[in-house]
């Protein structure tokens, strides 16, 4: 049998079932007792007398007496059996309640002690108790995805910034010992690892912002091409430059969207798109518009992407191939802030590849906006 009183104070719950179940009873077994004595007697006297008994007689006395015992016994009895059973139904319950809880108890301190593996199997604690259990398990669940996150983020950005301090600090020692001339070689080198930098805490800013809602955008209603086009001027030289082509063919229609922010996200698609497809490839900007979605297809003709990557790529600091990427300067944010901006507009971006060496497509889905005064924040 439990302990009546639990460790930290107060009773537990099979004492205070059963100390509840006694007082009813004996509020019972007090009004039943009461009524027998006041009501009882007299009414049992009456009927007697009725039977032609004189009132004085021996008989009549013994009669009362039986009846007195009889009352008596029968209500300690039911008194005493009442009491067994309400002790043997506290037990039972406090084995079918007491017991999930103790088991949420100790893995919620688990749980608070930062042991985020705590999870916990309720059965027979009847379905308030196993929704808890679920609940319980989905929190620690969030609970350790975030720790996870949280980790990965700090090794991540630890692993980010080394190489950039590092070619600083390496640079800047040579300086000082005379061993490296301060000419436009290194000058050049020391203000590519600070824009190295810089990008990367402005990305840093940008994405958890994004993230947790707190872009300002500032929509208004304009044609597609209106948007569209200023982003392809803007990278058509670097496409010139490596031999890659570049066509849009989007439909003209009215689209509510933030301007900067649509530049930023298809600007993103299109840098991605140029650094995976080889000279001689090409990429094409399309769209396709039901009455409230514009779809903003950019496909390339690349190296596309494996089921694993596609898995990953919009997440933080994931690069497609590390070694490879970060030699270029990628940290692996552009599509987690594209993302974030698709989806401050109310929108979605997601990627499609036929697999490696068969190109890739990222579609950008933006609510069109047109009857209401759009989602800006
Ligand atoms: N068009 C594409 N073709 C093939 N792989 C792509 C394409 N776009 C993105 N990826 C993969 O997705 C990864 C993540 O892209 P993302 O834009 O987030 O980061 P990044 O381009 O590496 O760096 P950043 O954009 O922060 O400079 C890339 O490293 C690459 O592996
Ligand atoms: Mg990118």
């Amino acid at each position: 049998m439990t302990r009546l009183v639990d460790a930290i104070g107060g009773w537990r719950l099979g004492t205070r079932l059963f100390v509840a179940q006694a007082i009813v009873l004996l509020a019972i077994v007090a009004s039943a007792g009461l009524t027998a004595a006041l009501i009882g007697p007299p009414l049992f006297h009456a009927h007697l007398i009725d039977t032609n008994y004189p009132p004085d007689s021996p008989q009549i006395f013994h009669i009362e007496r039986a009846y007195a015992d009889a009352s008596l016994i029968s209500l300690t009895v039911g008194l005493l059996v009442a009491l067994a059973a309400s002790l043997g139904i506290s037990w039972y319950l406090t084995r079918r309640i007491g017991r999930p809880v103790e088991l949420l108890t100790q893995a919620a301190a688990r749980l608070s002690r930062g042991d985020y593996d705590a999870r916990v199997t309720v059965q027979g604690g009847g379905p308030e108790l196993s929704t808890l259990g679920d609940t319980f398990n989905t929190m620690a669940d969030r609970l350790n995805d975030v720790e996870a996150t949280r980790r990965r983020l700090l090794a991540d950005l630890a692993h980010e910034m080394r190489t950039p301090i590092a070619t600083l600090n390496a640079h800047l020692e040579g300086v000082a010992d005379g061993v490296l001339a301060w000419d436009d070689n290194t000058r050049a080198i020391v203000e590519q690892q600070v824009e190295r930098l810089t990008r990367l805490a402005r990305d840093l800013e940008e994405v958890s912002r994004a993230e947790e809602g707190r872009v300002e955008l500032q929509t208004s209603l304009q044609p597609l091409t209106d948007l569209v086009e200023p982003v392809i001027r803007q990278t058509r030289n670097a496409y010139d430059r490596k031999g890659v082509t570049l066509t849009a063919a989007v439909d003209d229609l009215p689209v509510r969207a933030d301007p900067q922010r649509f530049a930023q996200i298809l600007g993103n698609l299109l840098n991605n798109a140029l650094r995976h497809t080889p000279q001689g490839g090409r990429v094409d900007v399309t769209s396709t518009t039901t009455p409230d979605t514009v779809v903003i297809s950019v496909t390339d003709t690349g190296q596309g992407m494996s089921e694993e990557q596609l898995a990953h790529i919009f997440e933080r600091f994931y690069r497609g191939d590390s070694a490879r990427e970060s030699d270029r300067g990628g940290s692996g944010i552009g599509l987690t802030i594209a993302k974030a901006l698709a989806e401050a507009h109310g929108g979605s971006l997601t990627a499609t590849s036929a697999g490696e060496g068969q190109g890739s497509t990222l579609r950008l889905t933006l609510p069109r906006g047109l009857h209401q005064p759009g989602p800006g924040r």
